[in-house]
């Protein structure tokens, strides 16, 4: 083989180690991400020649060489009130209708799929803070979710540089919920205590435990290809309550890939569930 094509099949190899691990799909024109992450991997390795690259592709197991070259091609980003106005919504309308809802139990569950290093939970925790009243005496729980370790490792962290901290925060929220300390911002204990941080792949299926009322699976979908987009669906929909929200990103639809879920107008990417519900969504152990 030559050079072109041994490295050719290297970029096809790690390729099918990220649809593997996590259902997503890079089409060849975007191979060149491979590259990226592979020049960054490689050195930190001393890997030279792809054919030492196509040896540790090929060995079974993960000496940590391959959950690092997954890591290196997710695309974490995120900010504090991304698409402000989606939360502004969520303030004013859809969190005042759950609490209605919900007065009887007084329980709120929220799930934030694809959290990457913690803005969005982070975000939905300082909305019900500053919601005080509303919420006194309410039992609720965020639980927030990635794929990636070492963004779930800065999640759970809290510590924001003033860069991370200052997209999307104003002054006021800053200093109201966050702490200036050497490593930079740190979340107040009252935000990280109402969330519980975990690794998980959305493709192996719903956490166990209660439905959620509310989930958050935004900027996640597309990057996945159509058949696990088929597959997080069917892990969304079994862990949505019957009366729950889910809430996509900007340009993300669940309806090419599920009958179960129906837009809610004017609703910024919330979708219901319909009245029908499959026997056994999908599932996939990646
Ligand atoms: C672009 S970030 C979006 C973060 C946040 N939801 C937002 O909208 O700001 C996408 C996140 O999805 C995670 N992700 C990708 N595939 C996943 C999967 N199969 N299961 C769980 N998380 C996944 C990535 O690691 C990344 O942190």
């Amino acid at each position: 083989m030559t050079k072109t094509e041994l490295h050719q099949l290297a970029v096809d190899m790690v390729s099918k180690l990220l649809h593997r691990r996590t259902g997503q799909a890079l089409s060849a024109d975007r191979h060149w991400r491979i590259d990226t992450a592979l020049e960054t991997v490689l050195r930190h390795r001393g890997i030279r020649s792809s054919e030492d690259l196509i040896v540790l592709l090929t060995e079974p197991g993960d000496s940590g060489f391959k959950e690092e070259l997954v890591e290196a091609l997710l695309n974490n980003e995120t900010y504090f009130y991304r698409d402000r106005q989606v939360f502004d919504h969520l303030a004013a309308e859809v969190l005042p209708a759950m609490a209605r809802e919900k007065g009887a139990s007084r329980r709120l569950t929220i799930w934030s799929a694809g959290c990457s290093t913690g803005q969005e939970p982070l975000t939905m925790a300082m909305i019900l803070l500053d919601q005080g009243e509303c919420w006194k005496g309410w039992d609720i729980d965020i639980l927030a979710t990635d794929v990636s370790g070492s963004a779930i490792a800065t999640a759970r962290r809290g510590v924001y540089s003033n860069f991370e901290i200052q997209r999307g925060l104003a002054v006021g929220q800053m200093l109201t919920h966050f702490e200036e300390g050497a490593a930079g911002w740190r979340a107040s204990d009252r935000l990280r205590e109402m969330i519980r941080f975990e690794r998980r792949n959305l493709l192996e299926g719903p956490p166990s435990g209660a439905k959620f009322d509310l989930i958050l699976c935004r900027n996640l979908l597309l990057y996945l290809d159509a058949g696990a987009r088929r597959v997080a669906c069917g892990t969304l929909q079994s862990a949505l309550a019957p009366h729950g929200r889910l809430l996509l990103g900007g340009g993300e639809t669940v309806l090419e890939h599920s009958e179960m879920f129906r837009p809610v107008k004017g609703g910024c990417g919330l979708y219901k569930l319909t009245g029908e519900r499959l026997a056994e969504p999908a599932r996939r152990t990646a």
